[in-house]
């Protein structure tokens, strides 16, 4: 398949570059190349002559969202539209990564794909919009909610060891909760999901959840950095320009039917940690 990539040189856009790269034709499109504010990528994304689009970029930063709403809108939302009718003018499939953030965070059970949405922030609500884009557009599409990704240069465990290497003592959220995914496994998964045609809503996080205070641990021990103190704080005791979901552990129950499935996040996150060492 002819498979163009937005966000190519993105933190998902690499892994998904370097998974398929063996099995397809990539036209890998980065922000240089696709500028998703820009009305004229309608004709950007038809021109790639592609049978299917994975768009994963996005205005990824939530505090930069949250202070300017009107441009997440416009990227994350309008952005994503313009992907999907250049999709439609051509008739190729899309893959729209999309995130836990579309759900509201006051649950007890992990989110299954048909729970309703609910964002609490502008980020969040940037990418629900693209949603509704992309399922307004086009028969064709899956849409896969991700989450709390690492892979790449800028991520939670990489921070996590930049500040072990500056301090012996790191606060960190104890109430926040997610589905900590590793790229690689993500991408693998996505390259399976698009050989089966079965379009619709899924959710493809590595297995398990867990909070921000236990992630960062985690990864201390598996650097070996036992000596590091790692004390939990309230997300009411990190303010942020704009609210973050307290709990949106993602359960993937779709993908899982069709025998997708990915690992447990600890053994995800032991290799990762393991390859920066
Ligand atoms: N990171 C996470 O934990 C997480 C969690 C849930 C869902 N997601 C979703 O997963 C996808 C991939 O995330 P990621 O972590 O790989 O993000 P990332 O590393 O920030 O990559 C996003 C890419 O999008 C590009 N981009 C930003 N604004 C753009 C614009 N206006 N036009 C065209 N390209 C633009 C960026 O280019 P520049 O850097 O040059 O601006 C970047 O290469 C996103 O759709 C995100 O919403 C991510």
């Amino acid at each position: 398949m002819r498979i163009a990539i937005t966000g190519a040189a993105g933190q998902l856009g690499r892994a998904l570059c370097a998974a398929l790269q063996p099995v397809h034709d990539i036209v890998p499109l980065d922000h240089a190349a696709l500028e998703l504010s820009d009305p004229t990528s309608v004709s950007r994304i038809a021109n790639t002559g592609a049978d299917l689009v994975i768009h994963s970029a996005a205005y990824t930063n939530v505090d930069g969202c949250a202070r300017d709403p009107v441009q997440a809108y416009r990227i994350n939302g309008l952005g994503t539209r313009y992907v999907a009718l250049g999709c439609q003018r051509i008739g190729a499939a899309l893959v729209y990564i999309s995130t836990n953030e579309v759900f509201g965070g006051d649950a007890t059970q992990p989110y299954l794909e048909y729970d309703t949405t609910a964002p609490v922030n502008p980020y969040g609500a940037s990418k629900l919009i693209g949603e509704h884009a992309v399922r307004e557009c086009l028969a064709a599409h899956y849409i896969v909610r991700v989450a709390w990704l690492f892979g790449g240069e800028r991520n939670f465990v990489r921070t996590v060891l930049r500040l072990a290497s500056e301090r012996r003592e790191l606060t960190m959220v104890a109430d926040e909760i997610g589905s900590p995914t590793a790229t690689p496994d993500a991408a693998a998964a996505i390259a399976q999901l698009i050989d089966t045609g079965v379009y619709g809503t899924y959710h493809i996080v590595n297995a398990g959840h867990c909070s921000r205070f236990e992630l960062a641990r985690t990864v201390l021990d598996g650097a070996g950095r036992h000596d590091v103190v790692v004390r939990p704080i309230a997300l009411a005791d990190y303010p942020r320009p704009g609210r973050v979901p307290r709990y949106t552990p993602l359960r993937n129950l779709a993908a899982a039917d069709l025998g997708i499935t990915l690992r447990d996040w600890r053994d995800a996150v032991a290799e990762a940690v393991l390859a920066l060492r």
